[in-house]
């Protein structure tokens, strides 16, 4: 449980919601996505980047993040250099990060999965913070079915049984969204997840009562609810196609109440 209070901040955020809560979240945490260093102008990228890890550090809005998740695109092409320099700017956190794979970091191809492993560790794992378990799923996975899908597919069923039989609340982590503006959207080549594969996640999603799932790959801002469940994609520090300024969310979490807070990089 984190000491510092974000009153002010989670104040805001709840005003903005539209309803009362108590300012005392049970999990606040930083989301981002699409570092992706390379799209346009490498270095460029990189340095907003680490200009979000110092704001983090600083914590100005007094919000005491846990820790921060990267929803995906740590770098437009990946290699050695590119992952380690992603890896090198994320150890200058003073708090925990975790990682999603994106599809520019992760693809079919042996030597590129090969390379996820070692660059950034597994592509779907789990993790705690007091009452709330987060998975972290490899949508590529089921965006674009493949060898390893059918296990993964297994593993994620078992980790919200999993989940539940702790009497966890569960948070997913993503990279692609499951849907952009429907549920029952047409299937886009590139932007949502077909609707076969769209209609078992979210049934799960349902039957779990997932309390939100954090995204990327949109390069525009998505803020969804469905069945009571929160779809988040923010702005990121790279390209943001909807004009949104470069930076990152605070996510407060409060029982299955999801409030997010937009923090802009400063320069
Ligand atoms: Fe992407």
């Amino acid at each position: 449980m984190n000491r510092k209070r974000p009153l002010a901040l989670f104040a805001a955020a709840t005003l903005a919601g539209g309803c009362a809560a108590s300012p005392d979240p049970q999990l606040t945490f930083v989301q981002m996505t699409d570092s992706q260093f390379g799209f346009y102008d490498y270095e460029a990228e990189l340095n907003r980047y680490r200009q979000a890890v110092e704001l983090i550090n600083a914590d100005g809005e007094n919000a005491a993040p846990n820790f921060m998740i990267m929803c995906g695109d740590m770098v437009n092409v990946p290699n050695e250099k590119n992952n380690a320099d992603f890896v090198k700017a994320s150890e200058a956190l003073d708090i925990p990060y975790y990682l999603v794979p994106g599809n520019h970091d992760y693809n079919a191809k042996r030597e590129i999965i090969d390379l996820y492993h070692k660059s950034f560790g597994r592509d779907y794992y789990t993790f705690d913070r007091g009452r709330y378990r987060i998975i972290v799923t490899n949508t590529n996975l089921w965006k674009s079915p493949q060898a390893e899908t059918a296990e993964f597919d297994r593993w994620f069923s078992e980790a919200l049984q999993n989940a539940k039989d702790d009497g966890k609340l569960i948070i997913v982590a993503g990279h692609c969204p499951i849907f952009l503006k429907t549920a029952d959207e047409p299937d886009d080549q590139y932007y949502n997840l077909p609707r076969a594969k769209r209609a078992e996640i979210l049934k799960l999603f349902k039957d779990y009562s997932v309390v939100a799932y954090l995204g990327g790959h949109s390069h525009t801002r998505i803020d969804n609810t469905w069945e009571g469940i929160r779809f988040l994609h923010p702005e990121n520090t790279c390209t943001n196609f909807d004009n949104r300024p470069f930076g990152y969310r605070l996510i407060f979490v409060q029982g299955r109440t999801v409030y997010d807070s937009f923090v802009p990089l400063k320069r």
